[in-house]
C-alpha cells in the first residue's frame, strides 16, 4: 500500500517556523548532506533565520560537515539547538556521539523525529532545512505526513540508477500531496584542464526533471573543494573569496527563496478593497 495522503492525523505546523525544505534524494551518496548544509549555510547568508535538521538518524553526517561536536543542552523540556555558521542546528550525532549504530523501530523512530521537529527550540524560523537519510522509507513517510512542508528539494546524480531512484522520490512526495520545488542534479561534472569531463553522464537532471514536470533547480559540478568542506567543517559556502560552487549554491538559496515566497502567496487570499 502506497503513503495516505489524508492520513487520519492531520499535519501539524511547527509554531514559530515559517518555511520547512526537505532534501530527500531515491539514492544515497548523491549528495543529499552536502546540498542541504550548503543551502542552509546560504539561506542565512542572505539574511533568513535558518535551522538546519539532520533527520538522518542511522547516519548523521551534519555535524562533522558543519564542524560541531557538542552536547545540546535542554531548558525544561525543550532543546536548544546547537548553532554553527549562522545555522541552528540539531541532529542524532550530538545526542549519540561515537561510532555506535543507532538501531531504531516504527514507533520510536517516530517519536525521534517528532520530538526533533517539536522538542527543539527552533525558536522563530525563515527556513528550516532538513537533511532526510536516502530512500523513501519510515523516516521521510513520518515526517511528510505529519509536516506541511513548504516543499521538497529531490537531489540526483546525472547517473541512471540515480535518476530512476530519484522519479521514486519525487512520487513520493507527489503522492502525499507535498509540493516537489525542484530537482537539484549534484555531482554534474568535472571542469578539468578548462574541459568538463561528464563523469556519470550528461543532461539526466534536465531530462528528468522535464519528464517529472518538476524544475530543475542547479547543476552542481563534481569539486574537491566541496567535498574537502564537508570533511573539515567548513563547507564551500562559507568560503571567502567565494568560488564558482559558493555562487552556484547561494544562486539555489535565492530559486528557493523564490518558490516559499510564491507558496506563501497561493495560500494567502487575495483581498480585493472595495472603492
Ligand atoms: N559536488 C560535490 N563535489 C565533490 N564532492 C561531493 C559533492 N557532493 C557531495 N560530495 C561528497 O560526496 C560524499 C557523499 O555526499 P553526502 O554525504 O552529502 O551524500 P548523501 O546523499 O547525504 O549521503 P547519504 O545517503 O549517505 O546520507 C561526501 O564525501 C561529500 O563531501
Ligand atoms: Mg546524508
Amino acid at each position: 500500500m502506497g503513503p495516505q495522503p489524508h492520513g487520519e492525523h492531520p499535519k501539524l505546523p511547527i509554531p514559530g517556523v515559517r518555511n520547512i525544505i526537505a532534501v530527500g534524494s531515491g539514492k544515497g551518496g548523491v549528495g543529499k548532506s552536502t546540498i542541504a548544509v550548503n543551502l542552509a549555510i546560504s539561506l542565512a547568508k542572505l539574511g533568513h533565520i535558518t535551522g538546519l535538521l539532520d533527520a538522518d538518524v542511522y547516519g548523521p553526517n551534519v555535524p562533522l560537515m558543519m564542524g560541531i561536536r557538542a552536547t545540546p543542552h535542554a531548558i525544561g523540556q525543550r532543546i536548544q539547538p546547537l548553532s554553527a555558521h549562522g545555522v541552528r542546528l540539531m541532529s542524532m550525532a550530538f545526542l549519540n556521539p561515537g561510532d555506535k549504530p543507532l538501531v531504531w523501530r516504527g514507533p520510536m523512530l517516530n517519536s525521534v523525529i517528532q520530538q526533533f521537529l517539536r522538542n527543539v527550540d527552533w525558536g522563530e524560523l525563515d527556513y528550516l532545512v532538513i537533511d532526510l537519510p536516502p530512500g523513501t522509507g519510515d523516516v521521510q513517510l513520518t515526517l511528510v505526513q505529519t509536516t506541511p512542508l513548504t516543499g521538497a528539494i529531490v537531489v540526483t546524480t546525472p547517473s541512471d540508477v540515480s535518476l530512476e531512484d530519484a522519479r521514486k522520490a519525487v512520487n513520493m512526495f507527489e503522492q502525499v500531496r507535498e509540493r516537489v520545488l525542484g530537482i537539484v542534479e549534484n555531482m554534474s561534472y568535472l571542469e578539468h584542464n578548462g574541459e568538463r569531463l561528464y563523469v556519470f553522464g550528461k543532461g539526466g537532471g534536465a531530462k528528468t526533471a522535464e519528464l517529472m514536470k518538476v524544475p530543475l533547480l542547479a547543476e552542481i559540478p563534481l569539486d574537491p573543494q566541496t567535498r574537502e568542506g564537508g570533511d573539515n567543517g567548513h563547507p564551500i559556502a562559507t568560503a571567502e573569496p567565494p568560488t564558482l560552487q559558493t555562487t552556484l549554491f547561494e544562486a539555489l538559496a535565492r530559486k528557493v527563496v523564490d518558490s516559499a515566497r510564491e507558496a506563501d502567496a497561493r495560500r494567502r487570499p487575495t483581498i480585493t478593497v472595495a472603492e
